[in-house]
């Protein structure tokens, strides 16, 4: 069966010659069973009319933002029920309103509006593509989940040969078809991420803690629920914005972290725990604050924190789990040891000490550990393209229908 039969397509028109194009994509879309409305900026316009777009896909066309009447809410409210949004052509003016959250024509403000799969057909002029404000937009875009189907090089429209043209359509159907089936592959999968840093206080201001930014963990959050999963996610103290559709706890200490994920666990299919825990806290937490008191130094007591995956390994029922390890040094081997001290499915072991990668950064660079001779060293990678690969990897040790999973104890 067609993935697209009865799927629900907003597709966007910017204003770049390749605009015809997206007539005929429409087309497509349509005989593989979608339905399909089409969103148009003021410069999309002047290449193809609303008309035309209105009697191919049967749809009112948005295509004014300032219209009379309720009809610019119902447009966004009919695209947000979309099952994905595409922008083809992507000019390089709306890729920049995308990445800057600028909503000011009605494919920037159905883009800000819209929280499903989004996928974007860039098509610019060769300079244009190659300029470094668009290269920091895609990778911004790229960044938060959007599938981008890179221009193809060819004669353009200006007379230049190089990269720009827009992707041939059916590499772009096939792109949505692989985007919409990807979309729902964690349908009725339950997966709990813990993400970010803990925090141990030691007194009532200062606290000790650690770089963990929570980007690792929520990319893992959001990928899994626009793949269609119910996603919790325990979180220390980040300052991003929890993902939509994600039920975010929150937390601080390690043993708050440590008590909602075995609250949570139970029934849940995978757990992926990118936090960093904190291994030691502060014996006694002071009362006031502590002062100055002549002395050069000030030593702290400090005890273990109770190792979550360690007492997770020890449930009778417990889902796919996987870890991460933050390595500096004997990156593998700690992994792997990590890996069977806690009876982990699979370790992902990143190196913390190289730069651009691991803690903050958009980028991870990570080894993938099933077992010692089970391991996949990956590229540098956004962190988004990392948590939708990680997925991939996890997904078939979910999928056994009537009997078990390889190593576990509970059928799914
Ligand atoms: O948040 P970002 O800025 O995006 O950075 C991402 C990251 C570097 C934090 C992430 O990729 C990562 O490596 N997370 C694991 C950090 C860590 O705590 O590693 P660890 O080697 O100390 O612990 C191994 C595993 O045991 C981890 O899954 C950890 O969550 C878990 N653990 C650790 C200590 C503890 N007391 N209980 C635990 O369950």
């Amino acid at each position: 069966m067609d993935v697209l039969k009865g799927k629900r397509i907003a597709l966007g028109v910017s204003g770049g010659i390749a605009a015809y194009k997206a007539a005929e994509l429409l087309r497509l879309m349509q005989r593989s069973g979608a339905e399909v409305s089409v969103i148009m900026t003021a410069g999309a316009k002047q290449f193809v009319t609303p008309l035309t777009f209105e009697a191919l896909s049967g749809n009112p066309v948005y295509h004014e933002i300032f219209e009379e009447g309720a009809g610019r809410m119902e447009h966004i409210a009919s695209a947000s029920k979309a099952d994905l949004l595409m922008v083809a052509p992507l000019t390089a003016n709306t890729l920049a309103k995308m990445a800057q959250g600028l909503a000011d024509d009605p494919v920037s403000i159905t883009y800000s509006a819209f929280s499903g799969p989004v996928l974007v057909a860039p098509a610019m002029n060769d300079q244009m593509w190659a300029h470094s404000a668009v290269r920091d937009n895609i990778r911004t875009l790229k960044a938060r989940g959007v599938t981008v189907v890179p221009p193809e090089s060819g004669e353009l429209a200006c007379g230049a040969i190089g990269p720009g043209r827009l992707a041939e359509l059916d590499t772009i159907l096939d792109a949505v078809k692989s985007r919409l089936a990807q979309s729902i592959d964690y349908k009725g999968k339950r997966v709990l991420v813990t993400a970010g840093p803990t925090r141990e206080p030691i007194d009532p201001v200062r606290f000790i803690s650690n770089h963990s930014s929570g980007k690792m963990g929520y990319a893992i959050a959001d990928k899994a629920r626009l793949r269609g999963a119910e996603v919790t996610l325990i979180s220390g103290p980040t300052a991003l914005a929890p993902p939509a559709g994600v039920r975010l706890l929150s937390c601080e200490r390690v043993a708050e972290m440590r008590d909602l994920v075995l609250k949570n666990i139970t029934d849940c299919d995978v757990l992926v725990m990118t936090a960093a825990v904190g291994d030691f806290a502060p014996r006694e937490i002071e009362k006031e604050k502590i002062k100055k008191r002549g002395e050069a130094t000030l030593t702290l007591e400090m005890t273990q924190t109770p190792d979550i995956l360690k007492e997770v390994s020890t449930l009778e029922e417990k889902p796919f789990v996987v870890g991460f390890a933050a390595e500096s040094e004997n990156i593998l081997q700690s992994a792997l040891e990590k890996q069977e001290r806690k009876k982990l499915d699979m370790i992902v072991a990143n190196d913390i000490s190289a730069p651009g990668i691991g803690f903050q950064s958009d980028d991870n660079q990570v080894t993938l550990i099933s077992g010692p001779d089970e391991q996949e060293t990956w590229p540098r990678m956004l962190k988004v393209e990392i948590a939708d690969r990680l997925l991939d990897r996890i997904l078939p040790s979910l999928k056994a229908p009537l009997g078990m999973v390889p190593g576990r104890e509970r059928p799914l």
